[in-house]
């Protein structure tokens, strides 16, 4: 197998100083979309703690932490020039680490809100990082995900053809559908879910 996290981790490094100016398709611009959703989707909910899995740059954190002054921030990405661009924001009350979705490194039931933003794709182990997800919110907490991806033949062409010829680590695709089965596997309830444009989709799990 192809290992997804090395080209990730490669890919990102190589974007990350110019990733939030660059608004096109291969970098920021699905980002953008699903971030500002999920702040929007988020504006007047009351939550101290939240976690962003594939944070990136902090962009969504940084959006966030204008409006929810007393919440605490974490953001985790692959990428350490991802993470070192995060941090150069010096954004109030976050803190960045390099990490990986599928092995969190926090206390069980730790996070009011844990959102993903167009990161689930690149991970090889996603039924893991799910669970990892699960295991980290505090009982009826949310699991946000945004992210892009087409069912049926498309997704089948991307995973079984395009993702192998890419260097960029982007590993598997699902629709909203998929996700949803997904989440549900791991006992999230399905409490929102929606098409953002069409091919980028928002579903939020309850614990
Ligand atoms: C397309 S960027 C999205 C960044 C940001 N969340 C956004 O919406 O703009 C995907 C991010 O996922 C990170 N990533 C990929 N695989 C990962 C993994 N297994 N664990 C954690 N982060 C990962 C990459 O390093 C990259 O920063």
């Amino acid at each position: 197998m192809k290992d997804y996290e090395k080209l990730s981790k490669k890919h990102f490094n190589n974007q990350a100083y110019e990733y939030d100016s660059n608004n096109s398709y291969y970098y920021s611009k699905e980002g953008k979309i699903s971030s500002y959703h999920i702040e929007k989707y988020l504006k007047n909910k009351k939550f101290s703690s939240l976690l962003d899995v594939g944070c990136g740059t902090g962009f969504l954190i940084n959006l966030l932490s204008k409006e929810h002054n007393n919440t605490k921030f974490y953001g985790l990405d692959l990428s350490d020039k991802m993470i070192e661009v995060a941090n150069s924001k010096r954004i109030n009350n976050s803190t960045f680490i390099v990490g990986k979705s599928n092995e969190l490194p926090y206390d069980d039931e730790f996070f009011d809100i844990v959102v993903c933003s167009q990161s689930f794709h690149h991970y090889p182990y996603q039924d893991e990082a799910v669970k990892e997800a699960y295991r980290v919110l505090k009982k009826g907490g949310l699991y946000i995900l945004s992210d892009s991806g087409v069912g049926g033949l498309g997704a089948w062409i991307d995973n079984n053809i395009i993702f192998k010829l890419l260097p960029s680590g982007d590993c598997k695709v699902t629709n909203k559908k998929g996700i949803e089965k997904i989440l549900e596997k791991r006992k999230f309830q399905i409490i929102e879910s929606e098409k953002l444009t069409w091919m980028v989709y928002c579903v939020v799990g309850k614990k």
